[in-house]
């Protein structure tokens, strides 16, 4: 079975103060439960995990990170969601 979308949530967190800031840690785990609720019903079709760093590092919210389209989103938060998913299931 493969996913038509695989979300990557980053949930990395590093210590306040890294010279990298605090990381996902903070904002990542709230949209990754949020990815997961809202895609309850399309499981087979939209795979969701939580990841180490993709890199990003934001400031706020979280990295995600969304295949096959290869698209990366920085601050992102869990109000956020619902827009992500439509956007990534209505591309392609
Ligand atoms: S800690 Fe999330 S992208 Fe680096």
């Amino acid at each position: 079975m493969r996913p038509r979308v695989h979300v990557l949530v980053c949930v990395h967190a590093r210590r306040s103060d890294d010279p990298l800031r605090s990381g996902c840690g903070e904002g990542g785990p709230a949209v990754f439960e949020a990815m997961k609720r809202e895609t309850a019903g399309v499981a087979s079709r939209v795979w969701v995990t939580a990841t180490g760093c993709l890199g990003h590092c934001p400031g706020r919210g979280c990295a995600v990170a969304i295949h096959p389209h290869n698209e990366h989103l920085v601050e992102v938060i869990a109000e956020d969601v619902p827009a992500v998913l439509a956007q990534a299931l209505g591309a392609r």
